[in-house]
């Protein structure tokens, strides 16, 4: 894949916007990689799963009611962003071991059964096939993968679970116990991917 036919689809959840490390590393790896850049910031909010949503998604397409398919309608634009995307960044600050919610509601948008992956005689399946992902995990003193990290195994699994199983690891984690070690060693792990 060349520079300019790479289409990236930048996910940022940090709460933070100039002070955020998750934000400025996701972002250089962008521009790094280079390409056509869409931008999710899922910091505002997306909306939340409740009955009347599992009722419409899981309401054939065709039964749908014009409310039940308005009621998907912020779902569909975000599968599809996936969709057109061949690689994925996102930023992925640890919040209470966890990730932030602002990311867990995309994802609960996004993890679409029938859309996204499928269940077969085998288990499930993936559809979203064929893509490239890369977290860039920033913490102050949680160990990216340690045992109290939940964020990022869990980020990864999903990801997994819808197909994108080629996923990269950059860390800037435990910011607070490394200092400014953890972005420098962050750095040149995103100038080795570009090279
Ligand atoms: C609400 C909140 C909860 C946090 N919880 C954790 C945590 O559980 N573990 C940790 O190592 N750091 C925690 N931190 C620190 C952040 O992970 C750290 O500041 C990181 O750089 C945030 O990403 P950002 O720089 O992209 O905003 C927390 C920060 C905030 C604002």
């Amino acid at each position: 894949m060349t520079m300019t036919d790479r289409n990236i689809l930048l996910v940022q959840s940090s709460a933070r916007t100039d002070a955020s490390t998750s934000r400025r590393l996701a972002a250089a790896l962008a521009d790094r990689l280079g390409g056509t850049v869409t931008l999710r910031d899922v910091a505002p909010g997306s909306d939340f799963v409740d009955g009347d949503w599992v009722s419409a998604n899981f309401t054939p397409a065709p039964e749908r009611s014009d409310a039940q398919r308005d009621r998907l309608s912020g779902s569909d634009a975000l599968v599809a962003e996936i969709a057109a995307a061949d690689t994925l960044i996102i930023g992925l600050p640890i919040y209470n071991f966890g990730m932030p919610a602002t990311l867990k509601a995309w994802i609960d948008q996004i993890a679409r059964a029938g859309v996204t992956f499928r269940y077969t005689e085998n288990g499930p399946e993936g559809l979203m096939k064929g893509k490239k992902a890369y977290i860039v995990v920033a913490s102050g003193g949680t160990e990216a993968f340690g045992e109290i990290d939940f964020a990022t195994p869990h980020l990864r699994h999903v990801l997994g679970f819808i197909g994108i199983t080629d996923v990269e690891v950059i860390r800037a984690d435990r910011q607070m116990i490394r200092g400014e070690d953890a972005v420098l060693d962050a750095e040149a792990a995103i100038s080795a991917i570009a090279a």
